[in-house]
């Protein structure tokens, strides 16, 4: 009997991927962290988000690690993951259409000024505010992976002028890039909207900062469903309250759930969600799994590999 597979997350009691993965893969020894996980020394594979760290180095069999977020940073803060375990992630459409809806939701919130008719509706005014062509709106998306040219490609579509940044080169239909942190002055001096969407990585760590901030024009709004540690907090609250940024939609915070006492939860210019911009959803993410589960067992290269050193 092939090894078992550990489900490791407290926001989902896997019960949609026991049932996918039996579904494809017949009767097979799928346990979860609700139910209990058993014997370490069972466990073949860890479907895992946000594990506890040192967890994983407690199954000596394990050979493979999936990651059931797009983002790795939950497993690479781990400083005890076992070595030579090859980590792997989901990629799933489902999750991917999410983030962009979420992008192009708050673009066309800011673009078409929904918050002011909001605030015209409450004292009865009838007041249709200045009108903004769309293609001077550009549009920026910071972070080019499969969310990132997803996300850039639609809002190019919707007809703002759009534009990538990444650490490497990236083309994309309708969408002119940047990459490298040289070409990133340019970049932000042109994004009235500026979406981040970038992996947490070393380099990305706290780049959403004064800086980068001073760097967009005036009256820029922000969209970050990255990770909320690319963002100084201080620095955010500060381009907020000088005016110089008109708002920002958060999905992401430093701390999650954001602790009570934060000053984002009542600022007037920021717009919070709980980390819901992407929902992993089984149906979309697990193929990619499966076909790695087989391959493993197969011997076969996996796919969706991660490479712990660039962090993504
Ligand atoms: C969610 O944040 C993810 O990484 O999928």
């Amino acid at each position: 009997m092939a090894g078992a597979i550990a489900y490791i997350s407290r926001d989902t009691d896997g019960m949609a991927w026991r049932k996918l993965f039996t579904d494809a893969l017949g009767p097979l020894d799928f346990r979860t962290i609700a139910e209990g996980l058993g014997n370490p020394d069972d466990i073949e594979i860890a479907l895992a988000w946000k594990p506890r760290p040192g967890l994983l180095r407690t199954f000596r069999n394990l050979k493979m690690i999936v990651s059931l977020g797009m983002g790795v940073d939950h497993l690479l803060a781990d400083d005890q993951l076992p070595e030579g375990v090859p980590i792997t992630r989901i990629m799933d459409e489902g999750l991917v259409g999410q983030m962009s809806e979420y992008a192009i939701f708050w673009t066309l919130w800011h673009h078409r000024d929904i918050a002011k008719y909001a605030a015209s509706q409450r004292a009865r005014r009838w007041k249709p505010e200045e009108f903004v062509d769309t293609l001077h709106r550009p549009v920026g998306v910071m972070g080019l992976g499969s969310i990132g040219q997803d996300t850039a490609v639609k809002l190019a579509m919707l007809g703002f002028p759009t534009m990538g940044w990444s650490r490497t080169a990236k083309a994309l239909p309708g969408v002119e890039t940047f990459h490298g942190r040289d070409s990133l002055p340019k970049f932000l001096s042109r994004c009235s909207i500026l979406v981040n969407v970038l992996p947490l990585t070393r380099e990305t760590r706290g780049l959403l900062d004064k800086k980068l901030f001073a760097a967009l024009p005036k009256g820029a709004f922000v969209v970050n469903m990255g990770r909320g540690a690319q963002v100084v907090d201080d620095d955010l609250l500060a381009a907020l309250d000088s005016g110089h940024l008109a708002g920002a939609a958060l999905d992401v915070f430093n701390t999650e759930p954001l602790p009570a006492e934060h000053p984002y939860w009542l600022h007037p210019k920021v717009h919070m969600t709980p980390h819901m911009a992407g929902y992993t959803n089984p149906r979309t993410a697990s193929p990619g799994v499966i076909e790695n589960v087989k391959r493993l067992r197969a011997g076969q290269p996996l796919i969706n590999t991660v490479d712990p050193k660039s962090g993504y």
